[in-house]
């Protein structure tokens, strides 16, 4: 039909329509719509709702009318907390200072469920794990630069990534601690012997991205030796930390911040893909000798180079790559400048993690000596648990479902909750309850763990299927059932 037969006929049908008649069509239209949604997913709802028992969530009560639409008045309390690195603890006396352990709260348009009821954790990571997925903002966040991996896929894609990844996580493939000494050596030349300061937490970040481009691409950055540096070494280290950091304020800001415009966040991304990629083209040149073990014989056991074994895709690979050392990086160093940070302060704990470390008469301890470290070991837990390293986490409901605990007044009846609706669950709160870790759980005490055999309630390394690969998958029987273990055995990687 000609434009101009198309535009008269236009003309002619407004020409009649008048605007209280489009309202009134438009009126109509809705509650047609609402009254079949009624009939359809309303009345399964209310069917779910029943069946179950649940009841209504608590609502964080928003100030204004900012507050209760768009939850104004909680967002600006988490910049300005966010700002002076209080997040946690401001959200923590905000959400859960009334004995309420699960409750709704408004984030711009959506109700978000928050909880640190160990049952409804539990529920969504490993109960409910098909009810739930990590939800797009993750991905779209990090797929750009960390592409399609194991950290930033979901459903079939993720379980295709964990299959694949992990056989490079055995016992034997990371047990074997003299990879990573000379790392640490490395390290320690860098600590002054005359008592001057020191920072830890960047030494730290160094060793940790050192020893885990080893593992990962066979080839280490060397950050920690000065003159050896692989090319392109600090400016691949700098890179991940500025894009990492930028990503954070992605989420914090609901991906708002992408729209600043920011060059240094573009040519960095581009380098750490460019980075990695030359890596895995190198390797799929040497793929011949790589096969025939010639290159695995010249050097200790190399991720990249048992994934060549399952897949020859370059943007695998990369990615692959890539997305456990953006998972095992800044978690392991972070552990250790937390340790460390308390350690400072903490002349007692000091000595008596001294004593046990000089029972080994100055022999570096090998992988079984080392779990036999009943101190260390509870000093780690106790790290994991005051300042857990991933303090936070959220996934979102993919069907409707439901959640145990936290609906009516004592929180003791089970919640609905709504397709799209994002359940966050604080592990910094959560680790902090005195119900679970007595009246003192405030304070740093390693020697709670002698009698603690905590379930669901200590979650430093998440559980379920999606349990933080680099642990022992060995099962442990706890109070809440059989779980795998809460041992952080790749804690040999640093
Ligand atoms: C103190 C050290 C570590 C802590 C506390 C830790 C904690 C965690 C947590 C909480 C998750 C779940 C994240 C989520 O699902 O949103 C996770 C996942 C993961 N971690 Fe770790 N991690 C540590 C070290 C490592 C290391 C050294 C590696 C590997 C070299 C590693 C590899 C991974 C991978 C690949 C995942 C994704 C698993 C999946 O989604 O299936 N982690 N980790």
């Amino acid at each position: 039909m000609h434009i101009a037969v198309q535009a008269e006929m236009a003309k002619h049908i407004f020409a009649n329509v008048s605007l209280p008649g489009i309202f009134a069509a438009a009126a109509v239209l809705l509650l047609i719509s609402r009254i079949y949604w009624e009939l359809t997913t309303g009345a399964q709802r209310r069917r779910l709702i029943k069946e179950n028992g649940c009841k209504p969530v608590k609502r964080y009560p928003h100030k204004g009318l900012s507050g209760k639409l768009f939850g104004y008045d909680t967002m600006k309390q988490n910049f300005q907390a966010a700002k002076q690195g209080r997040f946690h603890e401001m959200a923590r006396n905000r959400n859960f200072s009334h004995q309420q352990h699960t409750i709704q709260i408004r984030n711009l348009n959506r109700d978000f469920i928050i909880t640190i009821e160990p049952e409804n954790v539990k529920a969504v990571l490993s109960t409910k794990f098909n009810d739930f997925s990590l939800g797009n903002l993750r991905t779209l966040t990090m797929e750009p630069v960390f592409g399609n991996g194991i950290f930033t896929s979901d459903g079939k894609s993720w379980e295709h990534s964990r299959a694949m990844i992990r056989p490079s996580f055995t016992r034997q493939q990371v047990g074997d601690l003299s990879t990573y000494e000379h790392h640490f050596q490395n390290m320690v030349a860098h600590i002054p012997k005359d008592g001057q300061t020191v920072d830890l937490q960047e030494l730290f970040f160094r060793l940790t991205m050192d020893s885990a481009t080893e593992f990962l691409f066979g080839k280490s950055t060397n950050t920690l030796v000065k003159g050896q540096e692989n090319p392109g070494a600090l400016r691949f280290t700098d890179a991940f930390t500025y894009v990492t950091e930028r990503m954070a304020l992605d989420f914090r800001t609901a991906r708002l911040s992408r729209f600043l415009p920011d060059q240094k966040r573009k040519d960095d991304s581009e380098f750490i893909r460019n980075f990695a990629q030359e890596i895995v083209d190198e390797a799929l040149a040497n793929q011949k000798d790589i096969e025939k073990g010639a290159e695995q014989e010249k050097r200790s056991y190399t991720f990249l180079y048992e994934l060549l074994k399952v897949t020859n895709d370059p943007y695998t690979l990369r990615s692959e790559t890539l997305n456990v050392l953006l998972a095992g990086r800044d978690t392991t160093a972070s552990l250790l400048a937390h340790t460390f940070h308390e350690l400072a302060r903490r002349p007692d704990v000091w000595s008596k993690l001294r004593a046990e470390v000089e029972e080994l008469g100055g022999q570096p301890p090998d992988y079984e000596t080392l779990k036999s470290m009943k101190y260390v070991k509870w000093v780690l837990n106790e790290s994991l648990r005051l300042r857990p390293v991933v303090p936070g986490n959220t996934r979102m409901a993919i069907r409707d479902t439901v959640l145990p605990l936290g609906g009516g007044p004592d929180e003791k009846s089970p919640i609905f909750v709504p397709k799209g609706t994002p359940v966050t669950y604080s592990v910094w709160s959560m680790h902090r309850r005195k119900d679970f870790f007595g009246d003192d759980a405030l304070e740093f005490k390693p020697e709670r763990w002698e009698k603690l055999r905590p379930g669901w309630e200590y979650l430093p390394f998440n559980g379920g299927p999606r349990i933080c690969i680099g642990k022992s998958s060995s099962l442990v029987r706890t109070r809440s059932g059989i779980r795998r273990s809460n041992e952080p055995v790749l804690l040999a990687l640093c």
